[in-house]
């Protein structure tokens, strides 16, 4: 398949430098620093019913991951905000995915000094989309725990959305040597962080509890916090060991992704009965029946 049949396939619209185009005409330069040096931060959206999920959250976040890594935009949050609904507005799409970056740009020849460096935005609508295919939804996920080690909020602060992938990438290719389909990251000293693109819950004799450190803390994590509040059921925000999700009746992953997807199978070893628990059940419900709050969502004015 040629790249230009590879790009055609994939549906959505983008904006780049002031202009909106396809998604498959959307390219970097190949000397911004984002492509090149992982020199870029993100932050991932969703759409749902034509309402934008918690999106002042959402650029709250971007604008910290941003400031974390000390690049700036001449654009305010409300300005970054209209850029993102209009791109929407403008697919039509109702359930969708959407993707802002602010990379370090391109550096000036002769130099490299990041401070030189006008930082660039880039963005893009696709349709939504689930971490895990339908199948997997229903009977739930097969985890393991990685052999490769998260890589350390000492070296690089994980609550800065990066594209520093390789750890949970090559975590990915293990879980599917294993027959496995995701992961969860263990710290050096044997606690657990989060898996490629989720962070992760478990239930003990009906408290849930997920990892306090070395994280990026989600949108849909907080989501899942406030909904164990609401519901009056406990929730510790601890440092988690790897034997803990052995022992665990329920676990579930949580991301903007795809939401709340339980995790069936831990270390080969079914988790409960085997199938998808009563609690991530629960939650992943309530998450999705929030989508219906107008005071957590920005509506989409299609016309
Ligand atoms: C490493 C990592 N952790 C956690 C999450 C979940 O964050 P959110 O719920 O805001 O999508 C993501 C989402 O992309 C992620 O990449």
């Amino acid at each position: 398949m040629s790249t230009q049949d590879e790009l055609a396939s994939i549906p959505g619209l983008a904006y780049m430098d002031g202009k909106y185009l396809p998604l498959a005409e959307a390219t970097i330069p190949i000397a911004d620093r984002g492509f090149l040096r992982s020199d870029i931060t993100y932050d991932a959206i969703h759409v749902w019913k034509g309402r934008i999920y918690r999106l002042r959250e959402h650029i709250k976040r971007f604008r910290a991951s941003m400031t974390g890594l000390r690049m700036d935009l001449a654009l305010t949050d409300d300005e970054i905000s209209e850029i993102l609904v209009d791109l929407v507005r403008r697919t039509g799409y109702r359930d969708a995915f959407i993707m802002v970056m602010c990379s370090r740009g391109i550096q000036p020849p002769g130099t490299r000094d990041p401070r030189l460096c006008r930082n660039r935005l880039y963005a893009y609508v696709q349709p939504f989309l689930w971490i895990a295919n339908e199948e997997q939804r229903r009977r739930g996920l097969r985890m393991v725990l990685s052999k490769t080690q998260r890589i350390p909020s000492e070296a690089l602060d994980q609550r800065i959305k990066n594209f520093h992938w390789l750890d949970l990438t090559m975590s990915l290719f293990e879980a599917y040597d294993r027959g496995a389909e995701v992961t969860i990251l263990p710290l050096a000293d044997g606690t657990v962080t989060e898996g490629p693109g989720f962070n992760v819950f478990f239930v003990k004799d009906g408290v849930l509890v997920t990892p306090d450190r070395n994280i990026f803390e989600g949108i849909t994590r907080r989501s899942v916090i406030e909904i164990a509040g609401d519901l009056q059921m406990r929730c510790e925000i601890r440092a988690v060991h790897g034997t803990e999700l052995s022992a665990a009746d329920e676990i579930f992953t949580a991301t903007t992704a795809g939401g709340i997807t339980p995790v069936t199978e831990f270390e080969g070893r079914p988790i409960g009965d085997g199938k998808p628990g009563p609690i991530t059940a629960r939650i992943r419900d309530e998450y999705w029946r929030r989508h219906d709050d107008e005071t957590l969502s920005t509506a989409v004015s299609y016309e």
